[in-house]
């Protein structure tokens, strides 16, 4: 059985205070659930949220890291420096940071290979833009993206992988994929994974769908039978609506 996930992608909200109260409303409404429930909030809010979390089923996810281990990277945060503070799971390649940082797949490569040697959980994020959906070209482009990022890859390291794909024509825009669309692509991404290393890895590995998930689609986008569950920006910051995304896992 694949590991189901619900994951929040707070992006650049909340300070540390409106992060300590978005979570203690969380942790105390949080409903008894098999799937792993996982929270990214900004860097410098991580340390508390650990500490806050501590008793809580709730985890806690980096948005970002750099691949080097330290030294002149202003601005920057390590994979050490994140499990110095018990953050062992990151978001890599989520598209705004292809967008608007510039992160290629040559990049997110060194940046997936750099938490995996440390032993983190990473969440990489892929996805079509629009224009690739409309001239038929979004296979191509996300078979390409993975096999870019992941597929120099050892078998053993997809235990550590969970997959999210996000249409970039669907994150913020409201515009969800029909439930068909995100089933179709994430059954291609888990053929794809199979032909490229094995059966067993690509039946394994948790595919999440990402783009607009709301309490009102969660449902349907949840139960196909290649969707392991989601990754939520807008709706993961209001309790309410995280809550509902929760339970309909
Ligand atoms: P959204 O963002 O749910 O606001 O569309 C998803 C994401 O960026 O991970």
């Amino acid at each position: 059985m694949r590991t189901k996930i619900v994951a929040g992608n707070w992006k650049m909200n909340k300070n540390l205070e409106e992060t300590e109260a978005l979570l203690g409303e969380l942790a105390a409404k949080l409903p008894d659930t098999s799937a792993e429930v996982i929270v990214a909030p900004t860097f410098v809010s991580l340390s508390s949220a650990v500490q806050q979390l501590s008793q809580s089923v709730i985890q806690v996810a980096a948005q970002n890291m750099h691949f080097a281990e330290n030294g002149a990277y202003t601005g920057e945060i390590s994979a050490d420096m994140l499990l110095a503070i018990d953050v062992d799971t990151v978001i890599i390649g989520h598209s705004e940071r292809r967008s608007l940082f510039g992160e290629n797949d040559e990049l997110l490569a060194k940046k997936v290979k750099s938490a995996l040697d440390k032993n983190m959980k990473v969440i990489f994020c892929f996805g079509e833009e629009l224009d690739d959906r409309k001239s038929d070209n979004h296979f191509k482009v996300v078979e390409t993206q993975l096999k870019n990022a992941l597929f120099d890859l050892t078998a053993s390291a997809w235990s550590q992988i969970v997959l999210a794909y996000e249409p970039v024509w669907a994150i913020g825009t409201g515009e969800t994929a029909s439930p068909e669309q995100a089933q179709e692509m994430h059954a291609l991404i888990r053929k794809t994974i199979a032909e490229a290393f094995n059966a067993e890895i690509a039946g394994n590995v948790t595919i999440l769908y990402g783009g607009s998930v709301k309490p009102n689609n969660a449902k349907e986008i949840f139960s196909k039978p290649d969707v392991d569950g989601g990754l939520i920006g807008g709706a993961s910051l209001k309790c309410d609506d995280f809550i509902e995304i929760v339970k309909a896992i």
